[in-house]
């Protein structure tokens, strides 16, 4: 059996650097198998005459293990408090977050809903798969007109009434369906057509349509409108100006051009050396389609157009590739941090 002096011995020596350093102390001088309980339970082996002192013994070396263990938990403690302390410095300022930027899209969606919206206008929302009837139909188009055909629109196979929207247009009909005059509305969203991706063309972009109708509305109004929009998106010296056109849901219909906003109407390859750029497709809402959603087209008036986000982005940015909108690189959309 180990002696009283041992155990001593081994408790003044003991270290403990870490929990398991620390258990192993408990289980050999603390716990039940311990060898001090081992020590108790010799007692009645021990002569009566003996007894009383050996029991002094070893309570003694108990209260020493108790007092030692006690000391290696609380320096154990300070120990780790120490360890985790150490490597920060709560004081440091903090690692500066990468912030991402706006979709230069969003931006300039943003932008002119703001130009529109101190004008009066508010903003209306309708779904990006359509039926035959508000994409194309109550916007007089006539039944074999060739935007119908497949080269221009995605139809879902099973049933060709529906497609995919090919124009903002389509927001016009859902709106007047539920609202009456006076509606003055913008209609930002995105349009699917069936063309082949390059530069200046892509399958997938987004449009704003706005439109006006009321008592009175003439085409003043709309060129009034569209005047402001022009200026107020790309400075006030911007020119524009209105070329006679066709759609099948306004009459009459021009097609907008303000002046090249990259080389300021000296000619460049974005302008096609002409000094001007088109912007959006307007017109007068033709009667039929007022009467198609219940408007009374005696009554009422009205002007509408329709503009390509992206265009407008490509102008005001000089980006000069459809693509980059979509390809999602970072180089690209870091440039709008600002904005
Ligand atoms: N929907 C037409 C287009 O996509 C644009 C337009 C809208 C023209 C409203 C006139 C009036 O080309």
């Amino acid at each position: 059996m180990i002696s009283i002096d041992k155990i001593k011995e081994e408790i003044a020596g003991a270290v403990s650097k870490n929990a398991e350093d620390l258990e192993a102390f408990r289980i050999r001088f603390i716990s039940r198998k311990s060898v001090i309980g081992e020590l108790f339970s010799k007692m009645k082996d021990v002569p009566a005459e003996e007894r009383k002192k050996f029991g002094q013994q070893i309570n003694e070396v108990k209260n020493l293990a108790q007092e030692k263990f006690k000391g290696l938990v609380s320096s154990l403690e300070k120990e780790e408090t120490k360890i985790e302390a150490a490597p920060f410095d709560l004081t440091l300022p903090s690692a500066k977050g990468a912030l991402g930027s706006r979709h230069p899209i969003t931006i300039t969606r943003n932008r002119i809903i703001e130009i529109f919206e101190k004008i009066g206008f508010n903003v209306s929302d309708g779904p990006e798969i359509e039926d035959d009837w508000h994409n194309f139909t109550a916007l007089n188009f006539p039944p074999n007109h060739p935007a119908r055909e497949m080269q221009d629109t995605f139809f879902i196979e099973k049933n060709p009434d529906i497609a995919l929207r090919t124009h903002t247009s389509s927001v016009q009909i859902r709106v007047m369906e539920n609202q009456q005059p006076p509606i003055r509305t913008l209609c930002p969203g995105r349009v699917f057509r069936n063309e082949a991706i390059s530069a200046r063309a892509h399958c997938i972009f987004h449009q704003v349509e706005g439109f006006y109708v009321n008592e009175n509305v003439s085409f003043v109004d709309l060129k009034q409108t569209l005047f402001h929009f022009a200026k107020e998106m790309f400075g006030k010296d911007t020119k524009v100006r209105y070329r006679p056109s066709y759609f099948p849901f306004t009459e009459p219909s021009a097609e907008i051009d303000i002046s090249c906003n990259i080389c300021k109407g000296d000619g460049c390859n974005v302008c096609k050396y002409t000094g001007w750029v088109e912007i959006a497709g307007s017109g007068m809402i033709d009667p039929n389609v007022l009467e198609n959603v219940g408007i009374d087209s005696e009554k009422y008036t009205g002007f509408a157009f329709g503009m390509g986000i992206e265009r407008i982005a490509m102008l005001k940015w000089e980006i000069n590739d459809l693509r980059l909108f979509t390809e999602n690189d970072i180089r690209f959309l870091d440039q709008f941090k600002s904005f």
